[in-house]
């Protein structure tokens, strides 16, 4: 295991800020990361078709870390071909922002992609039907939200073919899924399956484990799209339990710090405080690492790190989605398949229960009327 530093050493004596910077901006390579980033680009590249990636996990694992690291290695990529075409866009990266009424705005979400591409005079691209001039009636004007959308989802199908994009990537896309009507949910999906097929690029969705709820809907969706799992370490498997401590040691190495500080003594502590997320660690190393310098704080150990974790009521509620989230994208056995071929019987744990027989003739448990009303009947 390695316990080296790896930083410039000239910021020892950099002011406090940059040394913060430092740390705040750096990205680590660790096991699963690596892992995760591998299956993604065989996704990316192995087919040619277009189609929809979901690339999920818990909060705080990394999932946006790494989404920015392929736009940039992406766009190296082709840098050449940008160079000479200007309008050509490989790839774009959007974020879906939650919705502030009761679902996600498909308007605002087009409105971004078009900034992102630079588009021209976004704001004309509404225009009110022709009949309006012919007819002009009150009524009429209000051009309908449903068309702006349908509107704007033109623009950017066309925009995205001009620019030749092949890769769009949604950051935060479980709030697509933010819908009023659960019925909708399918049709969330397929607003972007077909923006996929009409633009030939490959959409990437990125987000928590909510994303897989598209996938229980329909057998369609799952034929059109692959799922990216990017877990957390988790310290029940050994392999995974080297890899956060290694982890660990490599984001204590970024530190710029004159000595090595031994945070491997408190692994188990440190998984625990961040759930095997490297994310979560990440950021509450910034936060102490920043106090540390500011107080002028002699010792960058766990006594001292530990006062930074987050609030033991929130890693519980990150601990139990990331769980139900694992759960979800655990396969099933294959005897269930095989029952439901071979019978038509449904796999254990999503049969209906059934309905307790009654005994002809036996009375149902009831409680009879005692006390004084039953006296008076
Ligand atoms: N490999 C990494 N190296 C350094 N910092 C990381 C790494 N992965 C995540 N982080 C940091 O952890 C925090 C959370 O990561 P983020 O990618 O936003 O997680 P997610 O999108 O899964 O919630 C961010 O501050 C990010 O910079
Ligand atoms: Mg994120």
């Amino acid at each position: 295991m390695t316990n080296t530093q790896h930083f410039p050493s000239e910021l020892l004596t950099a002011p406090i800020a940059d040394r913060i910077a430092y740390f705040e901006n750096c990205t680590i390579k660790h096991a699963m990361l690596e892992d995760v980033s591998k299956q993604t680009e065989q996704a990316l590249y192995g087919h040619a078709s277009p189609k929809v990636i979901m690339l999920a996990g818990p909060t705080g694992v990394g999932k946006t870390t790494l989404a920015s690291t392929l736009y940039r290695r992406i766009s190296k990529q082709f840098e050449e071909q940008m160079n000479n075409e200007r309008d050509f866009m490989p790839i774009l990266q959007v974020n879906a922002i939650a919705p502030t009424a009761a679902s996600f705005s498909w308007k605002d979400f087009y409105v971004r992609i078009l900034e992102r591409a630079r588009e021209p005079l976004i704001d004309r691209k509404v225009t009110a039907p022709h009949q309006l001039s012919l007819f002009p009636d009150e009524r009429q004007n209000v051009v309908s939200d449903r068309a702006v959308a349908d509107t704007l989802r033109r623009a950017v199908e066309l925009c995205l073919l001009r620019r030749r994009t092949r890769y769009l990537i949604i950051d935060e896309a479980h709030h697509i899924l933010m819908v009023n009507n659960p019925k909708r949910l399918e049709f969330q999906f397929e607003a972007l399956k077909s923006l996929a097929i009409e633009t030939k690029a490959t959409i990437v969705l990125v987000g928590t484990y909510r994303l897989l709820d598209i996938r229980d809907q329909s057998g369609q969706l799952v034929r059109r799209s692959e799922i990216i799992h990017f877990p957390r370490y988790d310290h029940r498997k050994q392999k995974e339990k080297v890899g956060f401590v290694q982890a660990l040691n490599t984001l204590a190495g970024r530190l710029p710090l004159s000595e090595f500080p031994d945070l491997q003594a408190n692994a188990d502590e440190f998984y625990i405080r961040s759930v095997g997320c490297v994310g979560i660690l990440k950021d509450w190393l910034s936060r102490a690492y920043a106090r540390h310098l500011e107080l002028n704080n002699k010792l960058f150990n766990w006594d001292f790190i530990q006062g930074f974790a987050q609030p033991v009521k929130a890693l519980e509620t990150i601990t139990a989605e990331a769980l139900l989230g694992e759960e979800k994208v655990r396969d099933k056995p294959i005897a269930d398949l095989m029952n439901l071929l071979h019978f038509g019987v449904p796999p254990e744990g999503e049969k209906k229960p059934k309905k307790r027989g009654t005994v002809v003739g036996k009375r149902l448990p009831v409680r009879d009327p005692v006390g004084e009303a039953y006296a008076s009947a």
